[in-house]
């Protein structure tokens, strides 16, 4: 199962998808975890332990050129990329999960990194999963990547959203986009969510209910303060993590 998640800057789409990566995990299934943000941080959220030492993908640039068929000041590039060998040589395992970071995608002048997000698509449609094998994929904020269509693959999205008037703009348009290219699955997730006002607040505005609401959590926040893996306090949530999975079946 491929589940990509979405949301305004900030929400907690990297907490999530870092804690639903655990419970699948402890649950017995083969973990693949692509970190697609810019300004990645899932390698410290999951606990790598050596996350200076993981080489993004984007930092081969001339591989992705390479790859995406992509020559300096032309607007081409190759639709159907070989990238088979990127997933083995550009994973790590740590903890029991495995995760690829694709790092900053530089756009120099060219102003979109059209040919990398042909990469990342690519590499989306060519994983043939079992059941037992998910991959997770974190996203920056916001809706560009859902523009590109880079995503159109999955069979989930989650749309994390935080009971603010903003959050659940962005949580719309997220929706109504991926819509439009196509994905059948879009679900919103809420997060720091405090009481049961907080929950009718995204219900109402969202028009649907969240499929799970994970609680403000001291512990969680406290827990990105010093460092330490958000994945350790799985426990304390781990009842809205099933349900959200649950959903998705
Ligand atoms: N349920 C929660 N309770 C308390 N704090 C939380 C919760 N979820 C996330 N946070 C905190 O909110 C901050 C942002 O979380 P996170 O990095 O997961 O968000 P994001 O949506 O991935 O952000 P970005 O858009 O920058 O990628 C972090 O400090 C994190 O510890
Ligand atoms: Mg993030």
């Amino acid at each position: 199962m491929k589940i990509a998640i979405s949301g305004k800057g900030g929400v907690g789409k990297t907490t999530i998808m870092a804690l639903v990566a655990e419970q699948l995990k402890r649950d017995g299934n083969e973990v693949l975890i692509i970190d697609a943000d810019p300004s990645p941080h899932m390698a410290q959220t999951i606990g790598v332990k050596d996350p200076g030492a993981i080489v993004p993908i984007a930092e081969m640039k001339t591989l992705l050129q390479e790859r995406s068929g992509k020559t300096e000041g032309s607007p081409f590039y190759n639709i159907n990329p070989q990238v088979d060998d990127l997933l083995s040589r550009y994973m790590i395992e740590d903890n029991g999960l495995k995760l690829m970071v694709l790092g900053a995608i530089e756009s120099g002048n060219q102003g979109c990194a059209c040919a990398e997000s042909t990469v990342l698509k690519r590499m989306l449609t060519k994983l043939l999963l079992a059941p037992s094998q998910y991959a997770l994929l974190d996203m920056e904020a916001g809706v560009e990547h859902l523009g590109r269509g880079t995503i159109a693959g999955v069979d989930h999205l989650l749309t994390v959203v935080i009971p603010s008037k903003s959050s659940i703009r962005t949580a719309l348009k997220v929706k109504r986009l991926a819509e439009e290219v196509g994905i059948k699955s879009i679900h919103f997730v809420g997060n720091k969510v405090a009481d049961k006002e907080d929950e009718d607040f995204l219900t109402e505005g969202l028009g649907l209910k969240p499929i799970a609401f994970f609680p403000d959590s001291l512990e969680i926040s406290r827990a990105e303060r010093k460092g330490r893996p958000v994945t350790e306090h799985l426990d304390e949530v781990a009842d809205r993590v099933r349900q959200l999975l649950t959903a998705l079946q």
